[in-house]
């Protein structure tokens, strides 16, 4: 086994400060979580777009594309590497695989924010203690206040009548094992920096604006840009 020792950091010629200040912005983190189908995802592409009209530097990592690459399941991966990598470094959806998952999609967006990137993630990541590792990650390797928690809290009974990819069907009928709200479990935040609540009357833009305004509140988006 590789002794952690054996590992040692180097401090980088350009500091994270040099990068932000080029940007001429802080970096952070906006974690949407909320079951699937909730809107989290629409939400965040809606900010990501109003964050670009400030004149900010964005990316948003979402889970249904993050899977098709970086947290692939083994199915994809055999096919390149072979089962036996597959079947080590490809994610399903059992409890250690959203582990694993939201893992790797935290360390990938401390290192965005690390060069100045407002970062939005949209992931169910229904574990508390998963998502609390992750604001570890980011206040460690930043500030306390680098990472927002945004919790799109839409009803389970209003997701599943979207039921947009048709997975909670499949899920009803058992083809789907450990689905989110029907055959797995799904800890709300219990103190969200943002609580939305998804199936009220506003649209994803109203909700995408009531984020932008805590990250002005919280001076990660300065108000300069406005009306340029
Ligand atoms: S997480 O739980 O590990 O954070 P992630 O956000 O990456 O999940 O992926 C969730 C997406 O995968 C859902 O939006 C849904 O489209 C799809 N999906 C497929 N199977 C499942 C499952 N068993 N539970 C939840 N989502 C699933």
């Amino acid at each position: 086994m590789t002794d952690r020792s054996d590992i040692v950091w180097h401090d980088q010629t350009v500091t994270r400060d040099e990068r932000e200040q080029r940007l001429g912005q802080k970096g952070a983190v906006v974690w949407f979580t909320g079951l699937s189908g909730c809107g989290k995802s629409t939400v965040a592409n809606e900010l990501d777009r109003l964050l670009g009209t400030r004149g900010c530097a964005t990316m948003l990592l979402d889970g249904d594309n993050i899977r098709h690459g970086l947290c692939a399941p083994p199915s994809v991966l055999a096919e390149e590497h072979g089962d036996v990598f597959a079947g080590r470094f490809g994610l399903g959806f059992a409890e250690v695989d959203r582990e694993e998952n939201i893992r790797r999609v935290g360390s990938v967006a401390a290192l965005m924010a690390s060069a100045g990137l407002i970062t939005l993630t949209a992931f169910v990541s229904p574990y508390r203690r998963d998502r609390d590792r992750v604001r570890g990650i980011i206040e460690r390797s930043g500030a306390v206040g680098d990472f927002l928690e945004v919790f799109v809290d839409t009803p389970l009974a209003i997701c599943e009548q979207r039921d947009p990819k048709g997975l909670y069907k499949k899920a009803r009928s058992g083809e789907i094992k450990n689905f989110t709200g029907i055959s797995d479990p799904y800890e709300s935040p219990q103190h969200p920096e943002i609580h939305l609540r998804g199936g009220d009357d506003r649209t994803p833009a109203e909700q995408a604006a009531e984020v932008l305004k805590v990250l002005e509140m919280k001076k990660i988006v300065s108000l300069a840009g406005l009306g340029s």
